[in-house]
């Protein structure tokens, strides 16, 4: 399928400035309306890159920066996993609002298209999941994941197949991996929704 097609399977992936996003993701937070759909669309983004991080890691002290953290999907997955200290950050007031208390130590608004203001080597693991797609968050941001992230710490995310060549991420990826700021661990294309037929690139990287 051509990545032109998959920007036609859901209404958001037609959106293309932050803006619209953030509005669309207004009415789609409301009432649970969001969660609802993932559970609907049978939405694995959260439940596979977890997945993926728990052969890599049984510290489940260490702490998490989860980058677009929505509705605190990943973070619930997290917890079900038995991880303790992690951070959200979104720029979704809306989806932020609705992330169940206490579920995450700390919850900022941010727009991760710009720096994030967090110390350089601050987390032991970076998870950007469901973010990197249409109208969302750019390739330039794994720069700053690598900054945030410790030496040998972990970066794992989805990247929509819808964009992946389209938004440079390809290329993003390779570069970093050329110029040693990460080593593959794990890459491949995961199920993510399915039952919309679109599939997403699941990334494990190890920074260096
Ligand atoms: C598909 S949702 C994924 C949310 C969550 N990680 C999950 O798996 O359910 C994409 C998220 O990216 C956030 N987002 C979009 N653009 C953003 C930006 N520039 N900065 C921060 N978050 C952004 C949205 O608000 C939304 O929460």
């Amino acid at each position: 399928m051509s990545q032109k097609d998959i920007g036609n399977k859901i209404p958001i992936y037609k959106l293309k400035t932050t803006d619209e996003v953030m509005k669309y993701y207004d009415e789609w937070g409301k009432k649970d309306k969001y969660n609802k759909d993932m559970v609907d669309w049978n939405y694995t983004g959260p439940k596979e890159t977890v997945k993926t991080l728990i052969k890599y890691t049984d510290n489940k002290d260490i702490l998490i920066f989860d980058a677009g953290c929505g509705t605190g999907l990943v973070g619930t997955e997290l917890k079900r996993h038995g991880f303790k200290n992690f951070h959200g950050a979104d720029l979704s007031q809306t989806l932020l609002d609705s992330v169940p208390e206490n579920l995450y130590q700390k919850l900022d608004k941010v727009d991760l298209n710009q720096s994030i203001k967090t110390k350089d080597n601050y987390y032991d693991i970076v998870m950007c999941v469901g973010t990197f797609t249409f109208g969302h968050v750019k390739s330039l941001a794994l720069d700053e994941f690598i900054r945030i992230t410790k030496k040998g710490g972990l970066i794992c995310f989805t990247i929509n197949e819808g964009i992946f060549e389209d938004y440079g991420f390809d290329k993003k990826i390779k570069d970093l991996k050329e110029n040693n700021k990460w080593q593959e661990l794990e890459f491949f294309k995961s199920d993510y929704i399915a039952s919309k037929n679109v599939n997403a690139w699941l990334g494990l990287f190890k920074v260096q």
